[in-house]
Formats: C-alpha cells, structure tokens, sequence
C-alpha cells in the first residue's frame, strides 16, 4: 500500500516537471506499459533535468544555423607556421622529442585516454568498433593492437631509464559500449597489461529530439537517447573520478585519441615531447589534407581561437580554397589525436565545460506517433546533440600543431567493406600491412616472390604492395594487396629495433614477426 502511494507521488512530481518542460508526451503511454515497462521508464526519466535538456536543445540549433557556417567560413584562417611542428620538416628535432617524451612516460607522468563510446553506425556492427578484426593475419582486433603497443611502450621507456613505469589506459564507453568492452577486456586478461592500470568510465548520454524541441520516443516506454558526444569527456572526467584519479598517479600529460585508426601510436612519445618541450597546455596532431572533401575535420583558428572546423560544417568553397603553393589552404588534417596537460585538462572540466555547446547532426529518428505507431522516417526527421573533444581548443593558452606522415599514422576505420569504399576494413588492414612491410625494408630485410625473386623495394604501377594513397586518405592497389607483413606492436612500437631479426634475410610474404621470432606463413590468410 505504502508502496503505491509512493510510487503516485513520484509519477504525480514526474508528470508536473515533464509539463513544466513542455515534454509530457513522454508519459503518453505509460498505462499501456507493463510493470516491468513502466518501471524501467520512470527509472530512465527520473534522473533526467529536462530543463538543461531544453535549453541545450536552444542553444544548439540557435548556432547551427548554415548562415552561420558561411559566416564562420569567413572567420576562418589556417594554422600559423609557428605553432607547427612536423616530423618531415623538423626532423633534426624528432630524437630529442621521442627522447623527452620517453623521458616523461618513465616518470610515470603520462597517460593515454581512448575515446571509445561511438556506436559504430558507419561500419554496421552491433559491438564496440575496438573489438573488431580487420582480419590481419594475426587476426588481432583494434583493442588488442593498443594494448600491445602500450606494452611495447612502457618497456622501452624502462630500458632507456632503468625503471619500471606504467601508462595508465583510460578508456571512455557510453551506456551502449560499457559492459561488451570490460567484458572484452576480461576475457582477454587485460592484453598482458595490469587491470588496475586499465581505467573504464562511462560518457553521459542525451535524447533525440524532434524540430520543435520534443524528446523523441523510439518505443511507447522507451526514449530515443544517444552518447553525447566524444566532448561529453569532459563532463564525465568530473563526474566520474576520472580526474581526481589522474591527480592521484601524478599523470601530467595525457594523450586522447579515437578508437578506429589502426595505426594509432599510443602515447606516441615524439607527440608528447613535442608539446613539452614547447610548453604547450594543448596540442593536435594532423596529417594534410589532400582532398577538399576528405572526412575529416580541419585545425584551424576562428576569430583568432583555435578550432577544428568539421567536415560536416565547412563549405565546399571553402575547403576547396588553395593557397598560393597550390596546397590546400584549410590542410591541418585532423586526425583526432590530442595532447593535454593535465592541468589544462582540469580547469577545462572544473570551470570552461559548461560553456561549450553542443553541435546538431540532422537524422533520421525512428519513433512512434500519437496513435503509438511506429514510423521509420525517409528523410530527418530530428536532431542528435553532441560536443565534440576538440571544442576546448579556444581555451588554451599554448596550443601547437603536429603534422605527421598519413602513411605512418592515419588509417581509420569508419565504414563496412565495399568496392573502392573508403576507410573500410581493407583500407585500414592494407595500411598496417604496408607500413610494416616498409620496417622490413628500411631494416635491411627483403621480400622474395613466389619465383624467389627479389621483389623490388619500390614497386612498379600494378604489382603487388604498390600501394598508393588516392589523395583522399584511402590506399588504392596497382593490382590487388601490398606485400602481405605484420609485426607484433610487442616487437616494435614504431619500426624500431628490428635490424637484428630482418638485416639481409629474405621472406616469403606472408611474414609475420611476433615476440617468438619470425614466420613465413604458408598460407595467404589476408
Ligand atoms: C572524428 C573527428 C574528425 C576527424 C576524424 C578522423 C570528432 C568530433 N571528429 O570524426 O575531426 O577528422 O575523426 O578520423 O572528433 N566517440 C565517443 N563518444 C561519442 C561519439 C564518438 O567516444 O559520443 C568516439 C568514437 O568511439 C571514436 C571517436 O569518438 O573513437 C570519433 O568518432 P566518429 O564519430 O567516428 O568521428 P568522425 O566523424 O569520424
């Protein structure tokens, strides 16, 4: 009895805040609902400030208007050639940075931060994208690859120092991700890191709304919600304990990327020396954009504060623009690869978070009408609310650019396989493949064909391994795949330290180069 009183009351106040905001179609159908429904929805919009959801509802699609993209285009200039630094044009510098930054990892100061709570919509799995296998001949998934290369890592900032250190990995999942991915994680003993050294937190989600500003209901008890976007980091650093955790282990410099570029440097030791050395609170890494309408963010300044100017929010003109070299004057690349220093980062969550808005993407939201039927919509029918990781640029105070090389470092994963497709399974498997077949090479080692022939070290048009970078990001064969190598990340980090296994042999592709040793593989797996 005591219970049901209870519970009226709570429906009573419930009812009287969805009203207040303008959103009590929410409850429409809550007496058609099960017990086992029912509950389940009110657990859901219990906690949830329908207030703060309305007003960032109006803040968000009063900013995103395409008349403010043309007048942002207008604000817009490139990166300034003294905050850049590059790994091609500074070379003389590039040991002294790696050895900075090792330095520092040794001192047990930095961590590496993966954002991880994407939904994959792109690629069309129904799992976390890091547990996917692009189907290497190791067959190792994306998480697996990071692992190892963290690994890799530590032991070689312990060699050079003497000292045992750890890199803290922390991982951010939304609601959707978070238990399929420590699942994983168990399952696989951590990857041969230490668990405690693995950190999980949970990013907040936000509901789907209609054009008017009504929460979308995907069924009669259920609303239509999503992860709130890779900025919404920051909110959960706070909320999560992530920070104070951070100020625990005495990390100062922390190295944030996104899950789906297989050739990712974790905690890349070059990057992270690079920012210290040069002061910096914040840093991004970029490759250069080759083709106006390549998917990928651009860094820039805007009203002379540091930006990354999305693909989706940039005008064709715009991005087509080129400066006077014939290179494209918006080309710092955004590869989602982030430094900051950790008290950079903290005052960012404790004072500059709430000041960042969130950015509106127009889709199509299935949802069920006032009759309770539902409807899968052709066209968009309503808005997704996200903040972006890049968007607390403007409050740094000593923000550099790192340009690397795209075939070294940027191969990301984003869409299913398909003929010529981009960023696809096949892409992303060919650029690991081709990169490490390079090591091979600038080690001394060589490749023999099927004939024992030396194949080449630079390929004609056409054979195999002549893989080339279309000028859109995506690797295009001569004929059909590079020549087929993969190393173990607990080989080698970065194509360091293979002379000894390679100088002067000759392999059969397929090679595979693990901690026992090399293999040829009899059989073409890939
Ligand atoms: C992202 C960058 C873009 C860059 C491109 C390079 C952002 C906002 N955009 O674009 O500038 O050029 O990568 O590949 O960073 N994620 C979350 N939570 C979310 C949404 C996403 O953690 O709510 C994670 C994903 O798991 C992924 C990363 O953020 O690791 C990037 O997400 P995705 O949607 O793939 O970004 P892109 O649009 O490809």
């Amino acid at each position: 009895m005591l219970c049901i009183v209870i519970m009226d009351s709570k429906i009573k106040e419930l009812t009287q805040r969805l009203t207040d905001a303008g959103q009590p179609h929410l409850l429409q159908f809550y007496n058609e609902l099960s017990p086992g429904e029912q509950a389940e929805l009110l657990h859901d919009l219990q906690d949830m400030d329908f207030q703060e959801i309305n007003s960032f509802f109006k803040n968000a699609t009063a900013t995103s208007s395409s008349s403010r993209h043309e007048k942002m285009d207008a604000r817009m200039e490139p990166v300034p050639r003294e905050v850049l630094g590059s790994v091609t044009r500074d070379r003389d510098h590039l040991k002294d940075w790696e050895v900075r930054g090792l330095q520092c990892i040794a001192q047990n100061k930095v961590a590496a931060l993966l954002l991880a709570g994407g939904q994959g919509t792109r690629l069309g799995v129904s799992y976390p994208k890091g547990m996917y296998d692009v189907g290497l001949p190791s067959h190792k998934t994306l998480f697996q690859i990071q692992a190892e290369r963290i690994l890799k890592l530590q032991q070689l900032a312990e060699e050079r120092h003497g000292s045992k250190c750890c890199i803290p990995w922390y991982i951010m999942t939304s609601g959707r991700t978070m238990e399929m991915t420590k699942d994983f994680f168990r399952k696989h003993n951590y990857f041969g890191l230490e668990k405690t050294n693995i950190i999980f937190f949970q990013q907040g989600m936000l509901p789907a709304m209609d054009y008017s500003g009504k929460i979308i209901l995907e069924s009669k008890g259920k609303l239509s919600m999503a992860p709130d976007g890779n900025g919404g980091l920051y909110r959960a650093l706070g909320t999560q304990g992530i920070l104070d955790d951070m100020q625990q282990r005495g990390i100062q410099f922390i190295h944030v990327y996104c899950v789906d570029n297989i050739l990712v440097k974790v905690a890349d030791p070059a990057f992270v020396g690079f920012c210290v050395q040069k002061g910096a609170d914040c840093g991004a890494k970029v490759v250069e954009k080759t083709n106006p309408t390549e998917a990928v963010g651009v860094v820039c300044k805007v009203d002379g504060l540091y930006q990354v100017v999305e693909y989706s929010e940039i005008t064709l003109a715009t991005a087509e623009k080129r400066s006077a070299d014939g290179r494209l004057m918006f080309n710092a690349g955004n590869v989602a690869n982030h430094f900051f220093s950790f008290s950079f980062l903290r005052d960012v969550v404790q004072k500059h978070e709430p000041q960042l808005q969130h950015h509106v993407a127009q889709k199509k939201i299935p949802y069920v009408d006032a009759q309770g039927q539902l409807i899968k919509p052709d066209k968009p029918n309503g808005i997704k609310m996200e903040k972006f990781v890049f968007d607390i640029f403007q409050f740094a105070k000593t923000f550099v650019v790192y340009e690397v090389l795209r075939e070294d470092e940027f191969s990301p994963l984003k869409n299913a396989d398909t003929q010529d497709g981009k960023d696809t399974p096949t892409t992303a498997r060919h650029a690991l493949l081709s990169l490490h077949h390079r090591w091979v090479l600038n080690a001394g080692g060589h490749f023999i064909d099927e004939n024992g022939r030396r194949v080449p070290a630079i390929p004609s048009a056409g054979a195999a391994g002549s893989v080339t970078d279309d000028g859109n990001g995506n690797l295009k064969d001569g004929t059909d795949l590079p020549i087929k190598c993969e190393i173990s990340p607990l080989v080698s980090y970065g194509g360091e330290g293979l002379e000894d296994l390679v100088r002067g042999r000759e392999f059969h592709p397929t090679l595979m180069l693990d901690e026992n040793g090399t293999h040829e593989l009899v059989k073409n797996g890939v």
